[in-house]
């Protein structure tokens, strides 16, 4: 069995691009529609309602490209509206939460800190992950405020100036690792490194969603063996999404626009 039906990916912005990338490695014939939700980033700072309307209303558009499969390439939708997606929508949808069980695995100290938007930081998802898979462990959650805006517009200047705070804060605390709990971070995951002494491991949760994408696909028997198409949406301003994804994929990407 094949079956050509796209992949539905989607973020607040050009985070779920860093999702885009692990999936694309991983399983080069998918056919893939994105969708950057950039009239309503930061999600960080919605309600649990508000994040289950925009996210019901992103799926109806994707399931317009007939998706085989939906990814919620955002740990902040993942936190608030996963399971209202899985009770509304019959198709798989994989979600992407804090890599807090590799985390704990990882630990030599078990002092571990995740840097999150502040919605995922106080979310009950998140503090259940923490119980239930790092429960000997220390773990600082830090919302962090306006990171994600500042990958968004690709202001290395502003990085820059936030990441020596955080990096202080992580240290302070003494942790051995560091999970970056919003898809926007791995996009300047080298600039967070740069910033942390060499005794703190970074990581993320990409490879392991493209890998349970992949799970999900030979399950249900819905893998693609021939690429034909890669879309990009954007609720917002085409040209600046067009423009910040063609640098971070490192091709020429011609974003249209989503009404929903
Ligand atoms: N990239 C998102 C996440 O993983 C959310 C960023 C935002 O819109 O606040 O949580």
């Amino acid at each position: 069995m094949h079956c050509k039906k796209p992949i539905g990916i989607f973020d607040s912005g050009v985070g779920g691009l860093s999702v885009l990338i692990e999936i694309k490695k991983l399983l080069p014939n998918e056919n893939l529609v994105f969708l950057a939700d950039q009239k309503n980033v930061p999600y960080g700072l919605k309600t649990q309602n508000q994040l289950e309307k925009i996210t019901e209303d992103i799926t109806h558009f994707l399931l317009g490209h007939d998706i085989k499969m939906l990814v919620v390439a955002c740990n902040t939708a993942t936190c608030y509206a996963l399971s209202h997606l899985r009770k509304t929508f019959s198709i798989p949808i994989i979600g992407v939460v804090p890599a807090i069980k590799p985390a704990a695995q990882k630990s030599q100290k078990g002092k571990i800190v995740v840097m999150s938007t502040p919605a995922t930081a106080k979310s009950s998802y998140l503090k259940n992950l923490i119980k239930d898979h790092a429960p000997g462990a220390q773990v600082l959650r830090i919302g962090c405020h306006g990171l994600e805006d500042q990958v968004e517009e690709l202001d290395y200047i502003a990085i820059g100036q936030t990441l020596p705070k955080y990096a202080t804060k992580i240290e302070n605390f003494g942790a051995d690792v560091l999970v970056l709990g919003c898809t926007h971070y791995p996009l300047i995951k080298d600039k967070i490194k740069r910033n942390l002494g060499s005794g703190v491991r970074v990581i993320d949760s990409g490879k392991a969603v493209a890998q349970r994408v992949k799970f999900i696909l030979d399950q249900n028997k819905l893998s693609s063996k021939e690429k034909i198409f890669e879309l990009y949406y954007t609720t917002s301003d085409t040209v600046k999404f067009s423009k910040v994804a063609s640098i971070l994929l490192a091709a020429d990407i011609k974003a249209q626009k989503a009404v929903l």
